[in-house]
């Protein structure tokens, strides 16, 4: 059992910045969440306050139920791995994995079938006797990982674990730790800058801007409703289209009037709109790269120039432009696509986009908060 609880919790250092404003998060037991955000939000602060490490400004931190703000980390029934390993060098590879128990004077006995077991599970068992020189990267990982494991940690903490990877071992870790937190049954607090990582791993996210937490959900409720406009371009990749359009009102129906064209809002985001009454007024309107589609529609569509066409394998990024200048990213499957039709996707060339209202995300201008939150 771990859950872990944080209330109001405040960071200011030393040089009054603070770090962490009013962090409030209720993680359930056996949770993975992940805290996402630029450089400098104040993610590893907030994590190295839940490990014990930074001195907790004003606020609780709770693990079952147990206020351990003043717990010393040794205490608190965690384990953490940083982006750097921190391995140590003159040790094997057992003896750094059995470091903890060997603080903890565990018989050799034990810590013989801890050591194996989690060799086992990370694939790792045959790389015992190297020192950390003798590894590669992504073997360096996993045996900071295997250290983490042995004590069977309540609370299992990372900091960036896959950060200095190359992109390939990157997506193959990824995939492991996927694994890893299906047999090592309990709760993870996983700090990434990396969208993609979050969405795959999290079964919640935690999105942060300068120490502010911006919005908390599932993969799907942060992709699909976006509190703000930051978080909104922060998730998924290539970053959402936005631009400033009028949503205006006729005969009842609501449309936006982007790039002289004029589309309607159909499907639930207009059925919301009309049960709201949202005033008409000019809007941030948002739509995501996968979410336009080329060709002529019944009712408009946009007329668009490419700039670039980046083929990435299984589709395309076409970068175009509107006739009013504004930089759009269309992504096009690559399967759907005749010989012909690709032919004609490159720079210079014209088309039609359009986009259906059940894709649009509508934001306040000031605020850019989401309409419809
Ligand atoms: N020891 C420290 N002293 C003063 N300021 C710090 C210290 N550590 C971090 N900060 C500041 O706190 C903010 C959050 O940092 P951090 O938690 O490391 O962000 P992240 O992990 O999201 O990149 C940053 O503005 C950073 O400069
Ligand atoms: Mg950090």
């Amino acid at each position: 059992m771990a859950r872990v609880k944080l209330t109001d919790v405040k960071k200011v250092y030393d040089n009054n910045v603070v770090a962490v404003h009013d962090f409030n998060l209720d993680i359930a037991d056996k949770e993975f969440i992940v805290f996402v955000g630029p450089s400098g939000c104040g993610k590893s602060t907030t994590l190295r306050m839940v490990a014990g490490l930074e001195e907790i400004s004003s606020g609780t931190v709770e693990i079952d139920g147990v206020v351990v703000n003043d717990l010393q980390p040794k205490d608190r029934d965690i384990s953490m791995v940083f982006q750097n390993y921190a391995l140590y060098p003159h040790l094997t590879v057992f003896e750094n994995i059995a470091f903890p128990l060997r603080l903890q004077k565990v018989p050799q006995e034990e810590v013989f079938k801890k050591v194996t077991e989690v060799s086992e599970i990370l694939g790792i068992t045959e790389y015992l006797n190297r020192k950390p020189r003798a590894l590669s990267g992504g073997q360096r990982q996993r045996v900071a990982i295997g250290r983490a494991m042995v004590r069977n940690p309540k609370v299992f903490l990372m900091d960036e674990p896959l950060s200095n990877l190359d992109a390939k071992l990157r997506n193959q870790m990824r995939a492991e730790i996927i694994l890893l937190r299906k047999r090592i049954d309990t709760t993870f607090i996983y700090v990434t800058h990396d969208q993609t990582e979050a969405m795959t791993l999290g079964d919640r996210i935690v999105i942060m801007k300068d120490g502010y937490i911006q919005q908390v959900g599932t993969p799907d409720e942060v992709f699909d409703q976006p509190k703000n406009l930051f978080v909104a371009e922060f998730i998924g990749a290539p970053k959402m289209n936005t631009f400033r359009t009028n949503l205006i009102k006729e005969n009842g129906e609501y449309y936006v009037t982007p790039f002289g064209s004029k589309l309607l809002v159909d499907g639930l985001k207009g059925e919301e709109l009309k049960k709201r009454k949202i005033e008409p007024q000019e809007v941030i309107l948002g739509v995501r790269p996968e979410h336009m589609v080329l060709g002529k529609d019944a009712d408009n569509d946009i007329d668009a120039k490419i700039l670039v066409n980046e083929m990435m394998g299984s589709e395309l990024h076409l970068h175009v432009v509107t006739n009013d200048n504004t930089e759009l990213i269309v992504r096009v499957p690559t399967v759907d696509l005749s010989h012909e039709e690709r032919a004609k996707l490159t720079s210079g060339n014209e088309f039609h986009i359009t986009f259906k209202g059940n894709v649009m995300n509508f934001f306040d201008v000031e605020s850019e908060e989401n309409l419809l939150n």
